[in-house]
């Protein structure tokens, strides 16, 4: 935590992170992920080693499943970001107390649901999963107002993902888990975007700074898990996530949500950062349209 006026800002917002934080526990009824697990399906590996033909879901879902839950493994590096500029003793820590308690579910549940099904090779996710975690992950950007636009944007484009690929495996009970687990990123989403709102009111160019930085190439943080763009290239393809989907159902629904093209009484950097956000879609729109001719 370098700067005065960061500090200043997480303050500011210190009494809607209350209310964001009452509000959720509210909202959000804990799932327990023993119950969504098919454990009737599962066999002992060492009877019964690992075989691809054993996999009862299609291969692009089984990618999906994969990189969605080496996304989730490194939640320590989300956890240790977050930790950074949230003040001791703040109400912020709650947060992420409570917060990284139930995105901890998410690895377990999801890989629990992929061992006991059969839907991937266990030696290959585990040595995936240790190569992800001593690579970690870290962030570009270092300022409150990054940070919360990256959750908002990053919890609603995981909600997107975990829904879609649900739904690819055409499996009911691989649906109803990652239905679950999209819930919750839906909740942590809310609360983020709620954060976001509020910087938006009290520092409005300070605001539009972060979501600028963040959004003009927005990165998955999935960078450091082996094979991740052939991964993400095939979770593209299978319209799980991709530019296309990214600008209909994360960057646009945020512009509108926020009324960024709306906003009033900025600065001049205010308005400057006003006019590149608002050229973010049609450039968006124009990659999705390139990608997609690409794979046509
Ligand atoms: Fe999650
Ligand atoms: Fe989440």
């Amino acid at each position: 935590m370098a700067f005065q006026e960061d500090l200043e800002l997480l303050e500011l917002v210190e009494p809607t992170v209350e209310r964001l934080i009452t509000e959720h526990r509210e909202r959000r009824k804990h799932w327990y992920f023993h119950d969504l697990v098919p454990w009737e399906r599962g066999e002992s590996f060492k009877d019964k080693p690992w075989e691809e033909s054993q996999a009862t879901i299609n291969e692009r879902a089984r990618t999906a499943l994969v990189l969605n839950l080496l996304t989730e493994d490194n939640l320590p590096y989300y956890h240790v970001t977050l930790e950074k500029y949230m003040p001791e003793g703040s109400i912020w820590r709650e947060w992420n107390g409570l917060w990284t308690a139930e995105e901890g579910q998410h690895a377990i549940a999801i890989r629990s649901y992929l061992l006991t099904s059969r839907n991937c090779d266990p030696v290959e996710l585990e040595d995936d999963r240790m190569a992800t975690m001593q690579t970690g992950w870290e962030p570009k950007w270092s300022k409150p107002a990054e940070l919360f636009a990256y959750t908002t944007a990053q919890e609603l484009a995981t909600r997107v993902s975990h829904r879609n690929a649900g739904k690819i495996t055409e499996d009911e009970d691989a649906f109803e888990l990652m239905r679950n687990i999209a819930a919750d990123e839906n909740h942590h989403f809310v609360f983020y975007r709620g954060v976001m709102t509020e910087m938006m009111r009290v520092k409005p160019t300070a605001a539009l700074e972060g979501l600028w930085n963040v959004l003009d190439n927005f990165d998955m943080p999935g960078v450091g898990i082996p094979g991740f763009l052939r991964r993400s290239i095939e979770v593209a393809r299978a319209g799980v996530y991709n530019m296309r989907i990214h600008h209909d159902n994360v960057v646009q629904p945020l512009l509108n949500y926020w009324s960024i093209g709306d906003m009033t009484g900025l600065d001049k950097k205010g308005q400057e950062l006003q006019d590149k956000i608002m050229a973010l879609p049609a450039q968006l729109i124009r990659k999705a349209e390139r990608f997609e001719a690409r794979f046509a």
